[in-house]
């Protein structure tokens, strides 16, 4: 058994991180956006963390898909937000602004984790691109939940999620998480809530594919402050924040 220390700052950290009005990025979270590299070689200037941004590739070329998918926006820093915020309430005026973009330090485009994406059609709008359910996009969607990814704001759930039914887009929260919220249908702010039924110290998520077992639990950070926490060795862990008070722990376990 191997035992994690784990520090108050980690909570802000990782794919799980949950970002929106209640849960703002702190200040100390901006620090990790060194992790960030180009989405592609012919968009230099768009950034998405290294792992997501690997994803993202990996599922682009798999579709063939990089002449009709288009990255639109991807990594933002806080003056980057604010300035968007700022041009849409003075273009489109507050009740749109207000549906389709995040206040800044609310925006999860800061975490480095999210991206816009829209089907090439000779132009694109910046806040609302065109990416439809059918098609091209349509075979990103079904396979983005395999890599990663997540449809952030879906249709239905605007009261849950603070913004309006976004198709473009998508959030890196890791698999196998991706896959659990899509089977169970449940946005982020309702995975992060469901995974707390599964303590440390009780019974565990569990999701099988036909390599791997996954076990996935909730730990708060006064609960780790004050008990070890002890992993098997030899079995690959992720563990990330959940931007409130705690972490989520995955251990994958070969069949
Ligand atoms: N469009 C999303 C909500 C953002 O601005 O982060
Ligand atoms: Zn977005």
């Amino acid at each position: 058994m191997r035992t994690l220390n784990l520090d108050t700052l980690s909570i802000y950290r990782g794919n799980l991180i949950l970002v929106n009005k209640e849960h703002p990025i702190t200040r100390r979270e901006n620090k990790y956006s060194a992790s960030l590299v180009s989405v592609n070689s012919s968009y230099p200037e768009i950034l998405l963390d290294y792992i997501a941004a690997k994803e993202l590739s990996q599922i682009i070329n798999l579709l063939n898909a990089n002449y009709e998918i288009l990255p639109v926006s991807g990594y933002r820093t806080l003056s980057e937000q604010k300035q968007i915020y700022s041009n849409s309430i003075n273009e489109n005026g507050a009740e749109f602004t207000e549906k389709y973009v995040a206040l800044p330090n609310r925006s999860e485009h800061q975490t480095g984790l999210a991206i816009d994406l829209a089907e090439n059609n000779g132009e694109y709008d910046f806040i609302r691109p065109h990416f439809p359910y059918s098609g091209i996009c349509l075979q990103f969607r079904k396979k983005a939940i395999h890599y990663g990814f997540i449809e952030r704001y879906p249709k239905g759930k605007e009261e849950i999620t603070g913004i309006y039914h976004e198709p473009w887009h998508f959030r890196y929260v890791g698999y196998p998480h991706s896959e659990i919220m899509s089977m169970k249908n449940l946005t982020l702010e309702e995975y992060i809530e469901y995974i707390r039924m599964f303590p440390y110290k009780g019974k565990h998520l569990k999701f099988f594919n036909y390599e791997y077992t996954y076990e996935i639990f909730y730990c708060s950070l006064t609960f780790i402050q004050q008990n070890p926490l002890t992993l098997p060795t030899n079995t690959p862990y992720q563990i990330s924040g959940n931007n409130i008070d705690g972490f989520i722990i995955t251990l994958r376990k070969s069949k």
